[in-house]
């Protein structure tokens, strides 16, 4: 009889190394527990949540790791596996203040949660993770849910998946100062394995629709590319889109953002628009189209028609929206012509980053062989390509 060995969980075993390192930072003593929390991508709804409209992210089995223990006073020391630079925190004492690192991110969450329990302890936390930062995939949002979630279990805040969605969103907009729209820490925090999250960014309702595993695959390219600008960049295609938005607004009776302005509208409009924000407006809005029929494409099994949407998105995202790069295109079209690719498109703001692929999942080795060499010979390297599984989102990891 042959005894096979019980499948090995990655997560598990990087989270308990993850816990040794904890050791060497913070020194001997208890051992501390353990949490993950996912990144996304974003299949459908390019650039609409801050534009009110629908979006279809997914949590995939990467993220951030978490190391906590409590401390007997009423400090809290945060650093990383990785990165230099913590903080340290009185509860006593004053607020944090932002310095531009990446522990702004949970010190924002930290100044948050530390009001809705004036007596709690200090704590260590270490923070880590398998998670590429700053390539699309919301290192963001997994590290503000994440911190959350583990303040809401180290100090038994009760909070709802909601609440620590809601916690993060305003950490990021308020501590950290970025202008970001509702997607991430929703698909983050909402998240259920092997389903996509429909969220309805207007009024913020969201449902989970499953996805096969058995027939698609979920593949994403990294390009290597890491713009500097990116963050103004994004934060100037929000203006942009505001601003199409009040120009429409007074021909758009009850429109409360640019998802509400009906197409025919535009249409009848577009002609007196500025050039740059018509081209802003007219992503957005047949990108919401999009959007719907990629849904009911998926409801009704038919994955080429969903994965045509994602094709159709990354061009608008190029031609209308100014996001894409040389580096996202080829390797877009190299997953358009490998023959096994339902959908493929830059997920995230854009800018460099990652391109999403929806794969036939037999095909899945064939493929990324094919998009890689494409790759190479344009660029002289080779783009790591990875499959993701998906993930249940925030959580502790027993031993
Ligand atoms: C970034 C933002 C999201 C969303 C996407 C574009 O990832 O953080 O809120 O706007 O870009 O879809």
């Amino acid at each position: 009889m042959t005894i096979r060995a019980a499948p090995s969980d990655p997560t598990r075993e990087a989270l308990a190394q993850h816990a040794r390192a904890f050791a060497t930072a913070f020194g001997p003593g208890e051992r501390p527990r353990t949490f993950f929390s996912p990144g996304r991508v974003n299949l459908m709804g390019a650039h609409l949540d801050y534009n009110g409209g629908p979006v279809m992210p997914t949590a995939i089995d990467r993220g951030t790791f978490f190391a906590a223990r409590p401390r007997a006073d009423r400090r809290l020391r945060l650093a990383s596996a990785s990165e230099a630079k913590g903080c340290e925190l009185d509860l006593d004492g004053p607020p944090l203040e932002r310095r531009g690192k990446w522990a702004d991110y949970p010190a924002g969450v930290i100044e948050l949660l530390r009001r809705k329990l004036p007596r709690a302890g200090g704590l260590d936390v270490l923070f880590g993770g398998n998670l590429a930062v700053g390539a699309g995939l919301s290192s963001s949002a997994s590290i503000c849910v994440g911190t959350a979630f583990v303040l809401d279990r180290m100090w038994g805040l009760g909070l709802s998946a909601l609440d620590r969605v809601n916690v993060a969103l305003a950490a990021e907009r308020e501590f950290v100062g970025v202008q970001c729209g509702i997607m991430d820490p929703h698909a983050v925090g909402l998240a259920r394995a092997g389903q996509l999250l429909w969220l309805d960014c207007k009024d913020g309702t969201s449902q989970h629709l499953p996805l096969d595993p058995a027939r698609v695959a979920i593949a994403v390219a990294d390009t290597g590319v890491r713009r500097e600008l990116a963050q103004g960049a994004f934060n100037e295609r929000v203006t942009q889109a505001r601003a199409a938005f009040e120009a429409l607004a007074p021909v758009s009776p009850g429109a409360t953002c640019l998802r509400d302005v009906p197409l025919a509208v535009f249409e009848a409009e577009r002609g007196k628009l500025e050039p740059l924000l018509r081209r802003r407006a007219e992503h957005v809005l047949h990108e919401v189209a999009r959007t719907f029929l990629a849904r009911r494409a998926l409801e009704s099994g038919d994955l080429a028609l969903f994965g045509q949407q994602m094709f159709a998105a990354h061009s608008s995202l190029r031609e209308l929206y100014d996001v894409s790069c040389e580096e996202l295109d080829v390797l877009v079209d190299a997953a358009a012509d490998s023959g096994g690719v339902f959908g493929a498109r830059l997920t995230g703001a854009g800018f460099g980053g990652c391109v999403v692929m929806l794969i036939d999942r037999k095909q899945t080795a064939s493929v990324a062989d094919h998009v890689a060499r494409r790759f190479e010979s344009r660029f002289k390297r080779r783009p790591p390509i990875e499959v993701f599984g998906g993930d249940a989102g925030p959580r502790e990891i027993f031993e």
